[in-house]
Formats: C-alpha cells, sequence, structure tokens
C-alpha cells in the first residue's frame, strides 16, 4: 500500500490568486467577508493578497485595506503572506506587519518578464535587496521564493527539474528555506509530479519547506495533489471556489478549489481542520462576481446538483 504523507497542510491562496482573475472589482467589504468566512472554516495559512502595481493587477488596489480589517480582528493562530514580486512591495509587506512574503520568479525566464518585467537575474538582485534590508529588522516577514511555471511555461513549454534546482539554489544561498513549486498554467500530471519531487529530494538537501501550489486548467491538480502526497511535502495550495489564475500566464485557468482538496485529503485520512460546506459557502458567494468561473465540485455537492451517491 502506498504510504500517504499526512503531515501536509493546505494553504488557501483565494483571495490572492482566485480574486486577482476576477475582471469586475470586487469591492473590500466583500472580499474581507469571504475571507473572514474561509478563515472561519479553519483555514490556519493564506495568501491574503499581492503587494503590486495596481497597473498590473487592479484588483489588488486595495491589498492594504484587506490586510489591515483583517489584522485588526486579531485572529489567533492564522499565518498571514503575500505575494511580492518586488523591494517596493516587501516594503508594504514588512508596514503591513505580515508573516512572511511569496516572491515570485518564473523558472521560465520569458514568463518572469511578462509578469515582473525582470530578468531571473535582476529578480535575484532584487531578492537580494529584500533579504538584506529585512535582515536589520526585527520581526521581519519570513521568505518564501515560489517558483511560477515549474512544470511548463505558456512561451517556452516544459522546464527542465535541473533549473528549478538551480534555482532554490540560489534563494538558499541567500538564507531562504520555503520553496513552492507553482504549476501556473496546470500543465503537470502525475508520473512528472512523481519523478520531479523523486529528484528534488534526492539532490536537495533535507530541511527544507516545500510547498506545491495547483492549477487545475486540464483536470489533473487532485491527481497530482495525490502524487506529491507520496513524498514530505509540507503544503498544497489551493482556491475556494476553484478560482484563479495568473493574468500573464494565457490559458492559465484556475487553481484546484480548496474544498475539493480537503474532500480528498480527509477521505485519505489526512486531517486538514477545515469545514468544507463553509469553503463553499465562500465560493457561492465568489460566483457572484465571476459565475462562469466556479471550478468546484464539492460545490456541485453540496448545492445539489450533483447525483447523489448510489445513482
Ligand atoms: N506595489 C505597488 N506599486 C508598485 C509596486 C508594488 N509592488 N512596484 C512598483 N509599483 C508602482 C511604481 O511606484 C510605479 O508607480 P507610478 O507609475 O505611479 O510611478 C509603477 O508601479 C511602475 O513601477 P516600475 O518599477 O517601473 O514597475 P513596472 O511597470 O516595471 O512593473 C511590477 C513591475 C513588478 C511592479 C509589475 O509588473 C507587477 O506588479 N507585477 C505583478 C504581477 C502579478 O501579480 N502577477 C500575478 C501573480 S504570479
Ligand atoms: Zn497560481
Amino acid at each position: 500500500m502506498r504510504q500517504i504523507n499526512k503531515d501536509v497542510r493546505v494553504v488557501e491562496v483565494g483571495p490572492r490568486d482566485g480574486f486577482q482573475n476576477v475582471k469586475v472589482f470586487i469591492p473590500t467589504e466583500k472580499k474581507i467577508e469571504m475571507i473572514e468566512t474561509v478563515i472561519d472554516a479553519g483555514v490556519k495559512e493564506m495568501e491574503i493578497t499581492s503587494f503590486v502595481s495596481p497597473k498590473a493587477i487592479p484588483q489588488m488596489a486595495d491589498a492594504k485595506e484587506v490586510v489591515g480589517a483583517i489584522k485588526a480582528r486579531k485572529y489567533k493562530n492564522l499565518f498571514l503572506t503575500a505575494l511580492v514580486p518586488n523591494l517596493f512591495g516587501a516594503r508594504v509587506a514588512l508596514e503591513m506587519k505580515m508573516d512572511a512574503i511569496n516572491f515570485v520568479i518564473s523558472v521560465s525566464e520569458s514568463h518572469n518578464k511578462e509578469n515582473v518585467r525582470h530578468t531571473i537575474d535582476e529578480s535575484f538582485a532584487e531578492l537580494e535587496r529584500i533579504v538584506n534590508e529585512y535582515s536589520n529588522v526585527q520581526g521581519a516577514p519570513h521568505l518564501i521564493l515560489s517558483l511560477p511555471t515549474t512544470f511548463g511555461c505558456p512561451f517556452e513549454g516544459p522546464q527542465p527539474v535541473s533549473k528549478v534546482i538551480n534555482m532554490v539554489r540560489r534563494g538558499m544561498d541567500l538564507g531562504i528555506r520555503r520553496f513552492i513549486f507553482s504549476d501556473t498554467i496546470g500543465v503537470a500530471n502525475p508520473l512528472q509530479v512523481e519523478s520531479f519531487f523523486e529528484e528534488i529530494f534526492a539532490t536537495l538537501p533535507s530541511g527544507l519547506e516545500l510547498g506545491l501550489h495547483l492549477h487545475d486548467t486540464r483536470g489533473m491538480a487532485l491527481a497530482n495533489a495525490f502524487a506529491a502526497l507520496s513524498f514530505p511535502i509540507n503544503s498544497l495550495e489551493s482556491s475556494f471556489g476553484g478560482f484563479g489564475g495568473c493574468p500573464f500566464a494565457p490559458g492559465a485557468a484556475g487553481n484546484v478549489a480548496t474544498e475539493d482538496l480537503v474532500n480528498m485529503l480527509e477521505n485519505l485520512g489526512v486531517p486538514t481542520g477545515i469545514d468544507i460546506k463553509k469553503l463553499v459557502k465562500a465560493a457561492l458567494e465568489l460566483a457572484k462576481f465571476a459565475p462562469d468561473a466556479l471550478n468546484s465540485h464539492m460545490a456541485r455537492v453540496l448545492t445539489g446538483k450533483a447525483a447523489p451517491c448510489g445513482l
């Protein structure tokens, strides 16, 4: 029998990845309400926003207000991260007292250029500036390096694992210990995920914290999550309602829905502490702003649109 990693935790990225791809502006108080519902569901770690140029991602223009409102609630045991593309964003994250930042550098040069208008080398130089600036500040956010297009790029196609490993090593040289591998356009397949992690765990030193960020563009995200559970990864990233997608990656669609991931994990005996019904409540709320983008099996089950058991 296959051994399942039971120590994996679910990281909710809907308030960043999900919201950013919704075309109409979601009023700030609605964003806050949905985030509160998701926290109420039992989510303990969340990428709550991104500190990016509002010209690049208009939906994130109210990032500081959203974070400020949630921080004011003083939730206990809630780890809040924000996506950051540059030093400017890292300074905002510091000001907002984020627990961690997800600094993004794509594995493929062309996606990095599209997404953050930097070469990979320029992004690493920017990351070094952040590391230096944060090192002088007590209580500065932790640093996470997120690696979009790990499993394939919309412009360059498949990416060799050696390139990913090289980027992790560059991050480690800067003192970073936590890395997220992102299937930005949902092209990975379960065997690829297995061989990827075999190589990662055979090559990189132990003691790193590793996560997988899943998109469901081709319906393979849950299968990919299942494949990853054979390895001692630390986190799986998903978005309530299955919303999401990078506006700078043509053809990218939503993340795996958190409620579907939680349902699978609980069925496999992996405890999550997350209430699926409450996630679906938040998902149906977000669906009011982007009805066609809802991609959630559990929402169909709980709203009676799926066939009951036995039929
Ligand atoms: N947050 C808010 N504003 C920012 C910013 C940040 N992190 N970084 C730069 N800006 C502002 C600058 O102050 C400047 O404002 P101005 O026009 O009023 O003077 C403007 O944005 C342009 O700054 P510049 O440094 O020239 O940035 P750019 O136009 O080359 O864009 C990024 C670079 C990284 C800011 C932009 O591409 C970006 O925000 N990308 C994020 C993409 C993303 O979130 N993708 C999805 C997640 S994977
Ligand atoms: Zn994503």
